[in-house]
């Protein structure tokens, strides 16, 4: 039999496979469809302090191998989540984490704190980089510097481990990536969605109200792959590959180039058991492989 489980350094999970926030609502949507225990973790909606309404519709939009998002990190508060937190850590033992939000530092300070104290959470993913909030996607993620503040402060409050989630949309992902990893990052995830326009050539205007929008699903794969891969060549604390990931063999090809677990995203939307597909497809290849457990091939591309 494969051994799914992989090891973080600060924890171990059962299986790679993380459900990526804002794709798998709160978990508790998730339940008819499977045992979600069998996941390495569920990652909620990104969550700030207040509730959120986000942006204006449409909010979502089809490309031929892709989907743009403009959700704007709509939300219920920091208050209520608590509240499903507790509900889905009632129904199942599955590792829950939290996307931490905050219009500014202070209160990415103040929910990371929040979430932190609750036992029922295993860990905190801090999103500094939803290309979604600020027209032309501005995030802390695309200064090394405030990346780094951030952290910095996010960690001295908390004691969960942090994962600190990354953008595609900086000319040097390597240096932010460092720049959290030294300010205390105990993982890194990336990538989150890449900045794209759609138009709408009847209204001759953006199909968004925010102009540009995050597109996911399998059109991003081969550049989060390349992104991940050049991070796990520099990052000494583990990294966890997001992007486009929708079958067991995607999975491999990320463990490949270096990462320790993988979060999928976009397939959840179309397929809501893929988690359950995409764990029988890596037990298989892994059979198929004779590869015992992931640690085996990770980083291991021959180039
Ligand atoms: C959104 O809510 O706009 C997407 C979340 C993200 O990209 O982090």
């Amino acid at each position: 039999m494969a051994d799914l489980s992989v090891d973080l350094g600060f924890r171990t999970l059962k299986s790679p496979l993380i459900a990526a926030s804002g794709t798998f609502g709160y978990g508790e949507e998730f339940l008819p469809f499977f045992d979600l225990d069998i996941l390495g973790g569920v990652i909620m909606k990104g969550i700030f302090r207040e509730p959120r309404p986000g942006n204006p519709p449409p909010r979502l939009h089809e490309t031929p191998a892709g989907l743009l998002n403009s959700i704007g990190l709509a939300g219920p508060g920091s208050e209520k989540l608590q509240e499903s937190i507790r509900r889905l850590r009632a129904r199942t033992p599955v590792p829950i984490i939290v996307n931490v939000c905050g219009e500014d530092d202070d209160e990415f300070v103040a929910v990371a704190e929040t979430f932190s104290a609750m036992a029922e959470v295993a860990m905190l993913e801090l999103n500094i980089s939803c290309p979604n909030v600020r027209q032309g996607g501005a995030c802390p993620a695309q200064d090394a510097g405030h990346t780094a503040r951030l952290v910095g402060r996010v960690k001295e409050r908390i004691r969960k481990p942090l994962i600190v989630k990354l953008s595609p949309n900086v000319g040097d992902i390597v240096g932010v990536a460092l720049a959290a990893q030294d300010a205390g990052a105990d993982a890194l995830s990336l990538v989150n969605t890449f900045l794209g326009l759609a138009v709408d050539i009847d209204a001759r205007r953006p199909v968004f109200a925010n102009i540009y929008a995050g597109l996911s699903g399998p059109a991003i794969k081969p550049l989060a792959l390349r992104l991940v891969r050049e991070v796990c060549r520099k990052a000494y604390v583990p990294v966890i590959g997001i992007g486009g990931i929708s079958s067991g063999r995607d999975v491999l090809e990320y463990i490949l180039v270096g990462a320790a677990a993988v979060q999928i995203g976009t397939i959840n939307f179309r397929e809501p058991a893929a988690a359950l597909r995409i764990t029988n497809e890596i037990e298989a290849e892994m059979e198929r492989l004779k590869i015992g457990n992931l640690s085996e091939i990770r980083g291991q591309l021959q180039t």
